[in-house]
């Protein structure tokens, strides 16, 4: 498609021809001396054997080098850094035809090559260490590429660390080369057709991976046990964690009988629980319907009994209704569902199912209760709301209730009376940041290292952001932001509690209780601003990094007393000693933690007119990475500067 190098092919006449020399001369002068660009070339040659059916690449031209002079080209989808190729990015221009790696060999400064969202189709192209051995990032995903890839088609691979072959397919095993390149960190092959069993990955790089949607099978292997249960949905048949473990039976899953077998043994089971359920219904019925609430708890073992008793003690007394009959005990037990999307029950599910004291917060209590179905769930007690109208709080409550983000706890449902309220919400199996920053390591619990601290802030930074789009007129769209109402959940990712709770809380006990109220701008003017929070934010940051709890969140308010422990320790102490021992300081992280901490104690900037708004903190979160340097064009040039 595009002519061999016009001045290359006119030099070798000159010699016999002094008017083509002279051409030839004029060619050279006007090309800027293109056609001796060895990239240009390649380039062109490149591009001769795409299909590009839109012309997306008509500015790859002799007319200008690719990279000339500076690290912005003139030529569609090359990124250059210090005047060689550094970036091949050709997404979404309908590509197809061969992708001729031998021309792509020639340029020695190639590190990442995207070809996402394009029309190629056929094999996988040879890519190995002969050619693109330096390659740090190949993204292939979103193509119609299909077939077995070959064995060895990553052999050698030594700086891979990116693959993404997504949404393709792709038929047949994992390649073997791909099992064993030694710096991988992000494979995806989510979407595509690949099976057999997935082999135990030879690196301990590996952070990101995605199976999903493939005809795998099998036992996932140990390695990748902590992993998200997502890396492997849509799955032909896989076990083991994350996911259910495999069946006992040695025999393989593939044979038919077996499957045949197990679901019919998950039938009988299902069967006689169903049986089970139905006789214990009637044998309930038959009994008197006020018996005293004792006798339930008699009637339990004596383990349960305590901390049973302790959530009925705690929950709504019927100390109202003198008669236990049903017409009185109904409306006394209806609890008010927020959201439609969750299971139903009332606060009598929740009173029979063996509950568990979570802790006792500031407020009150909160109870970890499980219901019948299996699901666990969260009652939170409040007594300190007494002050708000009915009306006003269900209101409030409804709101709450129509808010959803992944890095917010949901609130489920609420019970109300006059002197108490109940807020229940899901449960979130690893507990709370407070837990994992300050009390585990007793428990051997690996301390939370620097990538999913700083996973945890960023989620954490993203809910107050969707808090504040959806309550923009309360003060404190959170409010009560802390360590131990960051929940986290199986992968880590934290979920905010107890936010958007200023409203209908008493004001004298959100005086005492609330970390708003802890802030430098209430201690001194009183008041709570929509920085407030950012304040809050900066804290936590402080925390998590140092891994020591802001004292003065212990002191139950002192008006006046504007002393902010942690910061000033943080400002006090020299270089890295500042962050958390538990926490590995690795040389090439360090600079990143200490942005986030210069973030930190930004946010924690006393004076609230001087502090930044929570949008520009956010900006500034996103741009912190795990590590300096990235290795692909979805990070910034300063980066890359990094990377040779
Ligand atoms: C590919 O296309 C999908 C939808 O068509 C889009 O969501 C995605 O961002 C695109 N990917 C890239 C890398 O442009
Ligand atoms: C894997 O990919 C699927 C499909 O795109 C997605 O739903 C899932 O969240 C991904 N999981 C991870 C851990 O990336």
């Amino acid at each position: 498609m595009a002519p061999p190098s016009l001045s290359s092919s006119l030099s070798h006449h000159h010699g016999r021809h002094p008017l083509s020399f002279a051409i030839a001369l004029l060619v050279m002068a006007y090309s800027t001396a293109a056609g001796s660009n060895p990239d240009l070339d390649a380039l062109l040659k490149f591009k001769s054997s795409l299909k590009d059916p839109s012309g997306a690449l008509s500015s790859w031209s002799e007319s200008r080098p690719p990279c000339h002079n500076s690290d912005r080209s003139t030529w569609t989808g090359i990124i250059c850094f210090k005047g060689s190729i550094w970036g091949l990015q050709l997404e979404n221009k309908g590509l197809g035809g061969l992708i001729d790696v031998d021309s792509l060999a020639h340029l020695k400064s190639l590190r990442t090559i995207s070809f996402m969202n394009n029309s190629f189709d056929g094999h996988i192209p040879t890519i190995n260490r002969l050619r693109l051995g330096y390659l740090k990032a190949l993204y292939l995903s979103n193509n119609m590429f299909s077939g077995d890839i070959p064995d060895s088609t990553f052999d050698g691979m030594q700086s891979l660390k990116k693959l993404h072959l997504a949404n393709n397919q792709f038929t047949g095993k994992i390649p073997n080369s791909i099992v064993q390149l030694p710096r991988l960190l992000d494979l995806r092959m989510e979407g595509n057709d690949f099976s057999g069993a997935i082999p135990d990955f030879v690196q301990n790089t590996l952070k990101v991976l995605n199976l999903s949607d493939n005809a795998f099978e099998g036992s996932i292997p140990a390695r990748l046990s902590k992993m998200d249960p997502s890396s492997f949905s849509g799955n032909k048949a896989l076990c083991d964690a994350p996911l259910a473990p495999c069946p006992a039976s040695p025999s393989p899953p593939d044979d038919p009988w077996t499957s045949l077998t197990w679901i019919i043994i998950i039938v009988i089971v299902l069967a006689v629980i169903l049986l089970a359920l139905i006789i214990f219904i009637l044998l309930n019925r038959r009994q008197p319907r006020d018996r005293s609430p004792g006798s339930l708890e008699a009637a339990s073992p004596p383990s349960h009994l305590q901390k049973r008793a302790s959530l009925k003690e705690e929950l709504p007394s019927r100390q109202g209704s003198p008669t236990h009959s049903t017409t009185s005990r109904k409306p006394d037990t209806k609890l008010t569902f927020v959201r439609d999307d969750k299971e139903r029950f009332d606060l009598q599910d929740l009173l029979k199912a063996s509950a568990e004291i979570l802790g006792s917060g500031c407020f009150g209590s909160s109870y970890k209760a499980a219901l019948t179905s299996g699901t666990m769930m969260v009652v939170k007690r409040f007594r300190q709301m007494n002050n708000v109208g009915k009306e006003e709080f269900q209101e409030h409550m409804r709101r709450l209730g129509r808010l959803s983000h992944p890095n917010l706890l949901a609130l489920v449902a609420y019970y109300y009376r006059k002197e108490e309220k109940l807020l229940v919400s899901e449960f979130v199996s690893r507990g709370s940041l407070a837990v994992h920053l300050h009390s585990n390591h007793g428990k051997g619990q690996p301390a939370l290292d620097w990538p999913t601290r700083l996973k945890i802030i960023k989620g954490v930074t993203k809910g107050l952001l969707y808090l504040y789009s959806e309550l923009p007129t309360v003060t404190a769209p959170h409010g009560h932001l802390k360590s131990s109402n960051v929940l986290l959940n199986h992968s880590f990712e934290p979920l905010l509690h107890d936010y958007g709770l200023v409203p209908v809380i008493n004001q004298e006990s959100a005086k005492e209780l609330m970390v708003s109220y802890k802030s430098p701008e209430y201690l001194k003017n009183a008041r709570i601003t929509k920085k407030t929070d950012v304040w809050s934010l900066g804290m936590l940051i402080l925390e998590v990094l140092t891994g020591k709890f802001p004292a003065n969140f212990l002191q139950k308010g002192h008006p006046g007393n504007q002393e902010q422990d942690l910061v000033k320790w943080v400002k006090a102490v020299e270089g890295d000693a500042v962050f958390d021992k538990e926490m590995k300081v690795l040389p090439s992280c360090e600079s990143e933690m200490m942005k986030l901490l210069r973030i930190g104690l930004e946010c924690c900037e006393a004076d609230v007119e001087k502090r930044m708004e929570l949008k520009d903190a956010a900006d500034r979160i996103a741009e912190v990475k795990e590590k300096e340097v990235d290795d692909d064009f979805y990070s910034s040039y300063s980066q890359a500067a990094d990377v040779r």
